[in-house]
């Protein structure tokens, strides 16, 4: 065995409950809004105290099933809360700007569900927003706060994996062709890359950073949004990240990073609590690391809450392990992706498009 992986680091914030409490305020109570106020009251002392829809009837609704105490008839209403520290926006991609910019012009901190933005102009127009506000701003992209995504962080700031070639990461999901869902939607700027894509983008960017070329090939739903789509991303070293994405199969979900003294391979799935292989530069399995903290599924947002949390108790406004500058590179990348798979409008639902 190789020593590097004899002996794996500890994850260094495996408790969510232990982060300051903050008052948080929901925009859009649809389905992530749910299962994201769930997990924080289940997981942290982070408290969802009201809750923002388009209608009343919908908000109040939603704040009796998950232990809400104020709800609002519109955003407005909502980031004009002066008891809401942060803002959780949960509303599709297409309107994830508009939404931020509204708490962010509130004074409130905020939290914008994957991706960040249906472009990466408008992501540097929240980031710009937040920046001079002086509030923190973050994509919930919630696998980088994952106890195992720490361990594998660690190796990789020692070096352990030497010289990083390959990355590969697959998501696919088998949803049923509906042109209404949100998914095939391309008013709502559905497709597979920004909603499952930019868990396999952002995690090339966590091993590799940002790339120097983007090829991509796919095809289209009869809807026009991105179906099924392949990604090569090349570093200027030749370092490669081999992705795929889809909406009509469930794909394993498996994400590896090789290099010349080493490698990981992730447990399914990548993207939350699962688990992590570490195997030596002559291909041994060396450890199997299985995730004991028992947040699986979508009870792990609870740890981007705590995450931010703490950012927010300490000052920051942008957050160290999943930098505003590195989610619009991120888009930067699907921006391209979805160029030559042939999208046609990629603007919709973005400053431009509105
Ligand atoms: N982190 C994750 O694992 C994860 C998982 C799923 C989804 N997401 C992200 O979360 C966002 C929302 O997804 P979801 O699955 O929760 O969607 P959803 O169930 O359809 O809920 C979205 C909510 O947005 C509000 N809304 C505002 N403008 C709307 C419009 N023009 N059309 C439709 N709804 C509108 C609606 O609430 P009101 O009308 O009541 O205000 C609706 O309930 C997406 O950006 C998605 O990428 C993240």
């Amino acid at each position: 065995m190789t020593s590097a992986f004899t002996s794996l680091p500890e994850p260094r914030y495996p408790d969510p409950s232990d982060a300051p409490a903050l008052r948080w305020g929901v925009i859009a109570p649809g389905g992530i809004a749910a299962d994201f106020t769930d997990a924080l009251h289940k997981h942290t002392r982070q408290r969802v105290v009201a809750a923002g829809s388009r209608t009343a009837e919908r908000a109040a609704a939603f704040a009796a099933a998950h232990g809400v105490d104020r709800s609002y008839g519109s955003y407005e209403q909502l980031v004009s809360d002066a008891d809401v520290d942060v803002v959780y926006v949960a509303s599709p991609h297409t309107q994830h700007t508009e939404h931020a910019l509204l708490a962010i012009a509130a004074g409130k901190h905020v939290l914008i569900e994957k991706p960040m933005a249906v472009t990466a102009a408008d992501a540097q127009l929240i980031a710009d927003a937040a920046r001079a506000a002086g509030v923190f701003a973050m994509e919930a992209m919630w696998t980088r706060y994952l106890p195992q995504t720490d361990i594998v962080r660690q190796l990789l700031d020692d070096g352990a994996f030497g010289d990083v070639r390959v990355v590969t990461a697959d998501f696919g999901g088998s949803a049923r062709f509906d042109p209404a869902s949100r998914l095939f939607d391309p008013a709502l700027a559905g497709g597979a890359l920004l909603d499952l894509g930019v868990y396999v983008v952002s995690w090339a960017s966590f091993a590799l950073g940002s790339p120097a070329s983007v090829i991509a090939t796919g095809s289209l739903a009869p809807t026009g949004v991105d179906e099924q789509v392949a990604l090569i991303l090349s570093s200027a070293t030749g370092a490669q990240a081999l992705l795929s994405t889809g909406l009509r199969a469930g794909t394993p979900s498996l994400a590896t990073i090789s290099g010349s003294t080493g490698r990981v391979e992730t447990d399914s799935p990548f993207w939350s609590a699962s688990g992590v292989r570490f195997y030596d530069g002559d291909g041994r399995l060396a450890a199997h690391w299985v995730d004991p903290y028992g947040r699986p599924h979508r009870e792990g947002m609870s740890y981007e809450a705590a995450a931010l949390a703490r950012y927010v108790t300490e000052g920051l406004t942008d957050s160290p392990l999943q930098p505003l500058d590195e989610a619009i590179a991120t888009l930067a990348t699907l921006d391209e992706a979805r160029r030559q798979v042939g999208v046609a409008d990629l603007g919709v639902g973005s400053s431009e498009g509105r």
